[in-house]
């Protein structure tokens, strides 16, 4: 095992001050902040060395398109998303300076997939604390286009061998005060010793 790490203090108080960023204004990253970040990732464990995990970094193009997916799957053909549940949905899919796609490779055994994904948590986990470390705000989402056909499409992913876990937007938070953090439990409700 190696000696304390002489930041170790700081590593402590920056996971416990990580919260998700919601609100993005537009601006680039730093240089080789979002590669810092993926390089973490990379160093997540894992069970067997499968390195479950695969990013795809979103351009321009590709981000326009999920946003028109997304905003497809928010309205109906009678009423289509317009005006300020647009601009909304706009501005949370196109501020971020970032947008990384994270999957996971397909494994046909439940109990390798399973394990797979704790892996590819992992590895968000790491990055986004890259990020943080940086004061670049992140968050991780799923659910609506992240699973959607047309966004495997749209971003060249073939369910057969990957499966999209979702998307982690990176970027400056909009507001000018760090989220506020929200309530958990104590570790005196979920830990407990046996002798
Ligand atoms: C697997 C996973 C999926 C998530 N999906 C969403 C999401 O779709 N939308 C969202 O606003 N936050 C999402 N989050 C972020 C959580 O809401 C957030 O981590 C939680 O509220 C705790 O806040 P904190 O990250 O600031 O500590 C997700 C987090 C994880 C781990």
């Amino acid at each position: 095992m190696s000696s304390p790490h002489p930041n170790a203090a700081a590593f402590q108080k920056l996971i416990a001050e990580r919260r998700t960023v919601q609100d993005y204004r537009q601006g680039a990253l730093p240089d080789g902040a979002l590669q810092r970040a993926l390089e973490a990732a990379l160093s997540a464990p894992n069970h067997r060395m499968t390195e479950p995990w695969r990013f795809i970094q979103v351009g321009p193009a590709a981000r326009q398109a999920l946003f028109e997916i997304g905003a497809d799957l928010k309205g109906t053909p009678e009423a289509p998303l317009a005006g300020a549940a647009r601009d909304r949905l706009a501005a949370k899919m196109l501020n971020p300076a970032e947008l990384l796609v994270v999957c996971q490779l397909q494994a046909e055994k439940p109990e390798i997939a399973q394990e797979d994904y704790a892996a590819v948590a992992c590895a968000v986990y790491a990055a986004m604390l890259s990020l943080w470390s940086e004061g670049i705000g992140s968050k991780w989402s799923t659910g609506g286009v992240t699973t959607d056909p047309r966004t495997y499409a749209c971003l060249g992913v073939d369910p057969a061998q990957q499966r999209i876990v979702g998307f982690v937007w990176v970027g400056h938070d909009a507001r000018p005060e760090a989220p506020k953090p929200k309530r958990r439990r104590g570790l005196d409700q979920v830990f407990r010793s046996v002798p």
